[in-house]
């Protein structure tokens, strides 16, 4: 995250409020190595996000699966609308299971859904021939196959995501409904600039042949009630 180095992210965490806390758990010694004290910062980060302060499943969605929330009837369509795996076919990347533990709303793979260029991105603004290429810029990667992957993204999961615009990995749609209109039309049409046009968007989405879901607007507004049922703090 616009760090140079791990010396600069250690060296960062060794000048913070925290820092104290990191060596309570790591030991004294806990900043003399970076490569260790990098690797323990990931570990502290991995048993943050694993704890129930940041996973608390208490959105309406998780007390309708335990038999304690009645969905609207918007709520309700939209769900069934999501989970259709023949025109929508948004479970089939964004998991659905039958407990709340099941239903991370990621399937956690790599997709390139053809997301369109921001132009208010700060990077796109200083170079206009910038492309993020995603995880064909991956270092995991061997280079043969980068090629493979361009502009592949994670699918992101959906819980909370009422709370998090500006959506996609560049931030390109500020609201559920635009996002939705991506899925629906644009991709179908092309009506955009994918930021990068390759001939890997993900068969699902049937890019490029003028053959939209075909949601009304009742469907498209059914969906973005139900993704609002997964925003934590019902209860
Ligand atoms: C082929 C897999 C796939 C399918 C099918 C799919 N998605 Fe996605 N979804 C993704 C990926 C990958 C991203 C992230 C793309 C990016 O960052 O550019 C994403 C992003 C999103 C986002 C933005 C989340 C955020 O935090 O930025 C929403 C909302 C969303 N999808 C909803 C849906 C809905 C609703 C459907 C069904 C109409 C659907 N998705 C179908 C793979 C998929």
């Amino acid at each position: 995250m616009n760090n140079a180095t791990e010396a600069d992210v250690v060296a960062k965490v060794q000048n913070s409020s925290y820092s104290a806390d990191f060596v309570a758990v790591f030991g004294a010694a806990a900043f003399n190595d970076i490569a260790m004290a990098y690797h323990n910062i990931a570990t502290a980060i991995a048993a943050f996000e694993a704890s129930s302060e940041v996973n608390p499943f208490t959105s309406k969605f998780d007390a309708f699966l335990m038999g304690q929330y009645t969905m609207t009837p918007s709520e309700q369509r939209g769900f069934g609308l999501f989970q259709d795996d023949e025109i929508t076919k948004c479970a089939n990347c964004h998991t659905v299971g039958s407990t709340s533990q099941e239903s991370l709303f990621t399937n956690f793979r790599y997709y390139n859904i053809g997301t369109p260029k921001n132009l208010q991105n700060p990077a796109y603004i200083a170079d206009n021939t910038f492309v993020d290429n995603g995880l064909g810029t991956s270092d995991e990667i061997a280079v043969a196959e980068q090629a493979a992957e361009q502009g592949k993204f994670k699918v992101p999961t959906l819980r909370n995501v009422e709370l998090t615009s500006p959506y996609m990995h560049n931030g390109v749609y500020a609201t559920l409904e635009e996002t939705v209109l991506h899925y629906d039309i644009q991709v179908a049409n092309l009506f955009i600039t994918p930021e990068v046009n390759n001939s890997n968007i993900a068969a699902e989405l049937n890019a490029g042949t003028f053959v939209g879901l075909g949601l009304s607007d009742q469907d498209s507004a059914d969906l973005v009630n139900f993704m609002k049922t997964l925003t934590d703090g019902h209860f």
